[in-house]
């Protein structure tokens, strides 16, 4: 394959590359692309040099895939060039997840949906892959009415420049702020900018991917995203309503059963997730499962993955991976 790596020099970009090597992606020629501020510039894959082309130079060399992560702006005006020329795109950004003409894709749950003529597919946002990878099973199962989330976000899912700033006042140091306030030692109600209803953005895509993602309308999800001073996942607690009763053996065994999903859950041990062990791992890892007693066949449960692996760059290559195997590039 030839692949295009956009937005290489990024914080999802860096992992990206990462990944490919990791499972062994077949790349037969890589293109690393970023701004122009970074054209020329050397990045490494498998020990060998890369030099940072632009998006022109990107298109014209018709790659069969490209994988984007570098902000809506760019997939909005490059996304369909890439495609116009034959490119595969899958897109981490929240340009066409709402677009009712692209797949937004989990691949555990709905990559059977994609066909050859899908040009360009959606990656979802990074927090609503990890809840749905958690809530998927049970919904399969109990049918969700209604879910109330409220997540602990990484700086790593702000970029590069928010990880800096976390850095810089932890070194005392005065540097750019990617956040209008300090973040070390501080909580901000306020991931991605507000909108007319009082939400964040953030908020609204933790509203309206599941439905997407699951095609169904059913049920509804109401989020409150907020930005804490880590760097090596998101955190969610997660509080879902369902038609039918459970019992609580039973979604155990059933998350365990899922792959992608793994249960952390023993309080006589202390065993739950965290972010500082999700770092880097592919899995979504979930615990604090509990009966939810102020109301009927309620379940609350404690959710972490990393925002930049099975967020953003593990799903994407999974989605690669797919098109790649069932021959739909
Ligand atoms: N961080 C996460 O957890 C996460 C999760 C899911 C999705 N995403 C999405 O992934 C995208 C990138 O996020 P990030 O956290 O990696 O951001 P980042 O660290 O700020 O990196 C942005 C990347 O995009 C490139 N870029 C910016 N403007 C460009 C342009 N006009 N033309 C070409 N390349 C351009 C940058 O290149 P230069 O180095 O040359 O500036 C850099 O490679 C965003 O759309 C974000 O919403 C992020």
């Amino acid at each position: 394959m030839k692949v295009a790596v956009v937005g290489a020099t990024g914080m999802v970009g860096e992992v990206m590359l990462r990944v490919l090597e990791e499972r062994n992606f077949p790349v037969t020629e890589l293109l690393l692309v970023a701004s122009e501020r970074s054209v020329g510039k050397k990045l490494t894959y498998k020990n060998n040099e890369y030099t940072i082309i632009g998006l022109a130079d990107a298109v014209a060399a018709k790659p069969q895939i490209a994988i984007f992560s570098a902000g809506g702006d760019t997939s909005i005006e490059w996304a369909p060039k890439f495609a116009e020329v034959g490119t595969t795109v899958v897109d981490n950004s929240s340009a066409w997840r709402m677009d009712p003409t692209k797949k937004l894709v989990v691949p555990e749950i709905n990559a059977s949906e994609l066909t050859k003529e899908d040009k360009i597919i959606a990656n979802p946002n990074c927090s609503t892959i990890q809840m749905v990878m958690a809530l998927a099973p049970l919904h399969k199962e109990y049918k969700m009415k209604r879910v109330i989330v409220s997540t602990y976000q990484s700086v790593s899912g702000t970029g590069v420049k928010a990880v800096k700033q976390l850095e810089n006042e932890i070194a005392g140091i005065e540097g750019e702020m990617a956040y209008p306030y300090p973040i070390g030692r501080n909580a901000l109600p306020h991931c991605d900018v507000f909108m007319e209803n009082g939400y964040t953005k953030e908020e609204m895509k933790l509203a309206r991917e599941p439905q997407k993602i699951f095609n169904d309308k059913t049920f509804s999800v109401s989020a409150t995203a907020v930005r804490i001073p880590t760097a090596g996942g998101h955190s969610e607690s997660v509080n879902v309503e369902f038609e039918d009763d459970f019992n609580l053996a039973d979604v155990r065994k059933m998350l365990h059963e899922t792959p992608g999903v793994v249960v952390q859950d023993n309080t006589d041990t202390n065993t739950y997730p965290m972010p500082i062990y999700a770092h880097d791992k592919d899995d979504v890892f979930v615990g604090r499962i509990r009966r939810d007693e102020t109301q009927p066949n309620t379940l609350n449960m404690w959710v972490v993955s990393d925002n930049l692996r099975k967020g953003a760059a593990t799903n994407t290559i999974q989605i690669a991976e797919y098109l790649i195997e069932n021959d739909l590039v």
